[in-house]
């Protein structure tokens, strides 16, 4: 299998949103398309691991917002690399509430749609979520939305584990490297370069510390990302 295939695929960029009873929460999402037209119904492929999908299951609805191509790479950070059983991803994030309670994000986001769930598919991993649009509204008619590879090639990026299609870095192609002491890592959020020789020093960091020996609290200088969001640069 050639897994480069799989990047052939086109995604847009999206966050999902859900609530239960006060508590908000939503994650980012490339796996949202439309399936049917009458009724407008859409699918989305959820982890079984995200708060969001627990969300969905118990209130029946959601909510997706189509992010712009300027989107912030802290925002896709937040909603794309943390959970929200860690953090209120909705304290600093601009939303509003729709017509089924769910929040949905507008900042960044070009459109929205609030849906019903109609039916749910057990992928093993993930749930399948198909809703009902109940509702929808186009926040920008300048920007254009972003696209998953735009966010590969542009901004440099990869979806996480809990993404469909997210591709484990060993099944590519590489060639044997020596030891990562002395290698590049990059941060999967914003495609941040941490260079051992450069160091971070304005995060403590001095030139010449290897990845490895950065503290575990170190965060991405640019996205606010953890360190175990970085990757080896081969
Ligand atoms: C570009 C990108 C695409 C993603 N696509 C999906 C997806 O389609 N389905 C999914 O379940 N998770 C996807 N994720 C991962 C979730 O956004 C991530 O696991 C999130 O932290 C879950 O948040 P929650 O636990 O607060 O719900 C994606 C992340 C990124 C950055």
């Amino acid at each position: 299998m050639n897994i480069e295939s799989f990047f052939r695929f086109t995604y847009g960029i999206y966050i999902v949103s859900s609530s239960d009873r006060s508590s908000k929460n939503g994650y980012v999402s490339n796996t949202v398309f439309q399936v049917t037209s009458e009724p407008p119904q859409l699918a989305v492929s959820c982890h079984k691991n995200n708060l969001t999908t627990d969300f969905i299951r118990k209130s029946r609805k959601f909510s997706v917002s189509v992010m712009n191509q300027n989107t912030d790479s802290a925002l896709i950070a937040l909603f794309g690399y943390r959970s929200g059983r860690d953090e209120n991803k909705f304290a600093a994030t601009r939303h509003i509430s729709g017509k089924t309670g769910s929040p949905i994000v507008t900042q960044d986001a070009l459109a929205w749609f609030e849906c019903e769930v109609e039916n749910e598919f057990d992928l093993g991993s993930h749930i399948l979520f198909i809703g009902k649009v109940v509702d929808c509204d186009l926040l920008d008619e300048t920007n254009k939305p972003m696209t998953y590879a735009w966010y590969r090639e542009v901004k440099k990026a990869l979806s996480p584990k809990n993404s469909p299609t997210y591709i484990d870095p060993a099944k590519k192609k590489k060639e044997s490297s020596p030891a990562n002491s002395t290698k590049r890592h990059q941060c999967l959020a914003c495609s941040f370069i941490y260079d051992p020789a450069v160091g971070d020093p304005e995060g403590g960091i001095p030139p010449g510390t290897a990845f490895e020996d950065i503290p575990d609290d170190w965060v991405c200088p640019v996205c606010g990302a953890t360190k175990d969001m970085f990757e080896v640069m081969v």
